[in-house]
């Protein structure tokens, strides 16, 4: 059993009664749920406003120039790490303070540890962003937005890896913790790797501009370094439920994370021919420790969700799988912009949004007080877009980008367009669920 009461009980000072521990107990449940309704909603706004309307905005630049490196640098590093750490960072941290204690079974922990680790990530990427694109003040600026991310992950880790009750089961880790902690070693190392350039671009730098060179490995670093593994971990908890599928295979589970790890590594180093095989080879691994493609054990359980769930989690492995193609393929070509953008914007926008708009709808209504989705349909249409947008951006960038089509220029501005409007109906559906009352308070 959980040691919550006697903690309760200690935080009070006396001895309480089952009902009053029970009260205690569902507040503390209700503000929980408050706080990751707010990390949520500020990934979403970090999604839409900073992250997307400005990859929008840069891409109908790109398009009406017909030139790639017609947008500054800067703009479109601002718009990567919104995405990267605004959207999916925020909303990682957010699930993470509200499931991670409850699965490790933690004594109670301090709610204003919540509190402070998201004022201080929220003021560490609204400055990053505003000093990219307005260049104010950009050598004291940038590296201070880089030390406050550091500080609210250091906040993060320790409430989350805090103390276990003694009379805890002290039972072996599943695998799938093993991959969520190789992620969040990912998002270590990557907000370091952010604090160590903001600092030397300070000293030395002419703008807040990351050298394309270095920009490239470190962008291996913040997806399959960081995004990715948090994904498979939390796929090896969730799909074996929601799909019905077989037990995850966990030892293969950690052997993949071991390639990925060795294939980052070989990206850091600039070995980027060889890091491209191996992390397409730890991909492979780990979408056969899933066992995503093989006959399922039960139905899967899409109540209160859109029943095309899990034909689309299982796309959101193949578009893994082309961008992991795609820099296999750009890392043998001498001029290979074009297709490098292309698997970026595969495995971000084709793997991992649509791996956040599949599960995200499915788990954060119920984490969000047992609230219901406000609307399948929605959902639905909103990852139908996706798909749509980023099926078309993928090919017509390698098409325009590499000079093989000037055809292709035309669809960019639509790709963009398409995927905006998924993105926007996503944010809406979420956050007019956040808006309903829960069942539970309803008359
Ligand atoms: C509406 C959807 C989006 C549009 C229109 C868009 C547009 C762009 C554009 C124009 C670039 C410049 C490089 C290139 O031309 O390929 C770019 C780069 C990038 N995008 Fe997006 N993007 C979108 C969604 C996303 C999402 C969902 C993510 C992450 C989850 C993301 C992450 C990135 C990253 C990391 C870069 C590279 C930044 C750098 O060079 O440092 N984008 N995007």
């Amino acid at each position: 059993m959980s040691a919550l009461p006697t903690r309760i009980e200690k935080e009070a000072g006396r001895t309480l009664t089952p009902l009053q521990i029970f009260d205690i107990t569902a507040a503390r449940e209700t503000t929980l749920s408050r706080l990751l309704i707010l990390y949520i909603s500020t990934g979403l706004l970090f999604m839409l406003l900073p992250g997307t309307f400005l990859g929008v905005w840069n891409l109908l630049a790109i398009s009406s120039h017909r030139a790639p490196d017609s947008v500054s640098a800067a703009w479109i590093q601002a718009h990567g790490h919104a995405q990267i750490f605004g959207w999916i960072g925020t909303f990682i941290l957010g699930i993470g303070f509200y499931s991670i204690p409850k699965l490790r079974r933690l004594n109670s922990f301090a709610l204003s540890a919540v509190w402070s680790s998201w004022a201080l990530w929220t003021l560490g990427v609204t400055l990053r962003w505003l000093t990219s694109v307005y260049q104010w003040q950009w050598r004291t600026l940038l590296p201070l937005s880089a030390a406050l991310e550091l500080a609210a992950f250091a906040i993060f880790f320790r409430t989350v890896s805090g103390h276990r009750p003694q009379d805890s089961d002290k039972g072996k880790l599943d695998e799938w913790v093993f991959v969520v902690i190789a992620g969040s070693v990912g998002l270590l190392l990557a907000l370091l790797v952010n604090f160590g350039i903001t600092l030397m671009l300070a000293m030395r730098g002419t703008s807040p501009e990351i050298p394309a060179e270095f920009d490239q490995r470190f962008l291996v670093l913040q997806t399959w370094g960081f995004l990715v593994p948090f994904v498979w971990g939390f796929s090896a908890k969730w799909l074996p439920v929601f799909l019905g599928l077989r037990s995850v295979r966990g030892r293969v589970l950690l052997l993949a994370v071991t390639l990925n790890s060795a294939g980052v590594l070989l990206a850091l180093a600039g070995w980027m021919k060889a890091a491209s095989l191996v992390l397409v080879v730890g991909l492979a691994t780990a979408v056969y420790a899933l066992r995503l493609f093989e006959r399922i054990e039960r139905p899967a359980k899409v109540k209160g969700i859109h029943t095309s769930f899990p034909v689309f989690v299982r796309l959101a492995y193949l578009w893994a799988l082309i961008a992991g193609t795609l820099g296999i393929w750009a890392a043998s070509l001498e001029n290979s912009h074009g297709i490098w953008g292309a698997s970026r914007h595969a495995l971000t926008v084709g793997f991992l949004a649509t791996m956040v708009f599949s599960i995200g709808q499915r788990v954060l209504p119920a984490f969000s007080g047992m609230r219901l989705l406000f609307s399948t349909k929605l959902m639905f249409i909103a990852i139908f877009f996706l798909t749509v947008g980023c099926l078309l951006r993928v090919s017509s960038e390698i098409l325009a980008y590499q000079g093989w089509a000037r055809s292709a220029w035309t669809w960019l501005p639509v790709s963009a367009i398409t995927e905006m409007t998924a993105v926007t109906l996503f944010a809406f559906n979420l956050l007019a669920t956040f808006a309903r009352r829960p069942p539970s308070t309803q008359p």
